[in-house]
């Protein structure tokens, strides 16, 4: 396995979500914004028993994207485990299959996943945690490392959690400033990924309420992260990279439409070059379009008449008459 080059001072990321960033949104992001320094999958959950066959643990980073070099050395990829579920096992597999980069989930708040003892739970037992985390290293040769939040109900062992993945030789760490309990609400806590920081020897990239390009300078700033990660912003605004690097801070809502339309052209072709089934493709332009409208003027309309199209040709007209 190829080592990876480290991740540069100021790497932007488009953050793992859910039911988002499967491979053909990844492609269509880094087709159209190359600017993203880093991508992610969402979540792969460890399986409790036996082993996922090869087919899907490649499904999971997409098959087109395998084996190119440049796109898999871009791309984390994220699994979701517990202390029952056959971690060791799988992190084998994904090794051998070349997979250069695994990111833990120390930070989903679903009470599905949480009742599985995984996520986020998984904060609340630092010595637990530890022989986990312990494990995953031990086995893993390419790069490892962890996307958490501040804590499940307090943030009272924050730092312990910080110190312990830096002592067990996890290569970086994605701060979200909320604890579990906070889930999404209430502002994101930047000062504790600026107390990360502090006690880190490896990059602390900050994540949280990243909504404008001015944000991503304002976090590296004022918590001296390393990086920063954007998710719903970067669903507001998938070209929000491409602008922060060309030093573009007006979106206005006019601006913002032509945008949407060029990215969900693409988006489209790629979901039907990706043999998807038209309920597949409709439910997907669906999920993806729900951010996108946010703040614009008269917005609300347009997005309920997107999510209530029927059709994906509806959608798609509905789409090209705003
Ligand atoms: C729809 C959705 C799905 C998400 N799925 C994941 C996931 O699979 N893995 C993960 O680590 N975080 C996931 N997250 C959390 C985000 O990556 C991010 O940490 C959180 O939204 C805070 O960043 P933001 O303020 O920029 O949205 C998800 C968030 C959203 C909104």
């Amino acid at each position: 396995m190829n080592k990876l080059s480290p991740v540069p001072y100021g790497s932007v990321f488009f953050a793992p979500m859910e039911g988002i960033t499967e491979e053909s949104f990844r492609k269509v992001i880094l087709k159209l914004y190359p600017e993203w320094d880093y991508v992610a999958t969402d979540f792969l959950r460890v399986p409790s028993a036996g082993r996922y066959p090869v087919k899907h643990l490649l499904q999971h980073i997409g098959l087109s994207h395998y084996e190119i070099p440049w796109v898999m050395a871009k791309t984390m990829y994220q699994i979701l485990t517990s202390h029952t579920a056959f971690t060791t096992q799988m992190v084998l597999d994904v090794q051998d299959l070349g997979i250069p980069w695994i990111d833990i989930n120390l930070g989903c708040p679903s009470t599905q996943v949480c009742k599985n003892k995984g996520g986020s739970f998984l904060l609340q037992d630092i010595p637990r945690l530890t022989g986990l985390i312990r494990d995953i290293r031990k086995t893993f040769r390419g790069r490892f490392t962890a996307k958490t939040r501040i804590g499940y109900t307090d943030t009272s062992n924050f730092l312990d959690v910080i110190r312990m993945l830096n002592d067990e030789g996890v290569e970086m760490i994605t701060v979200h400033g909320r604890t579990k309990e906070m889930m999404y609400r209430e502002p994101a806590r930047w000062e504790f990924i600026a107390e990360a920081v502090k006690v880190s020897r490896v990059p602390i990239i900050g994540n949280g309420d990243i909504w404008q390009t001015s944000d991503i300078d304002r976090m590296l700033k004022e918590t001296g992260c390393h990086g920063v990660m954007v998710a719903r912003g970067a669903l507001k605004l998938p070209w929000m990279a491409q602008d922060y690097r060309q030093g573009f801070h007006h979106n206005d809502d006019q601006r913002r439409i032509v945008k949407m339309k060029e990215f969900f052209r693409e988006y489209r072709e790629e979901l039907e070059r990706g043999n998807i089934s038209m309920r597949g493709l409709l439910k997907q332009s669906k999920s993806v379009s729900r951010n996108m409208l946010d703040g614009i003027e008269n917005g609300e309309p347009i997005r309920r008449k997107l999510l209530l199209s029927q059709t994906v040709p509806e959608f798609y007209d509905n789409l090209e008459t705003i």
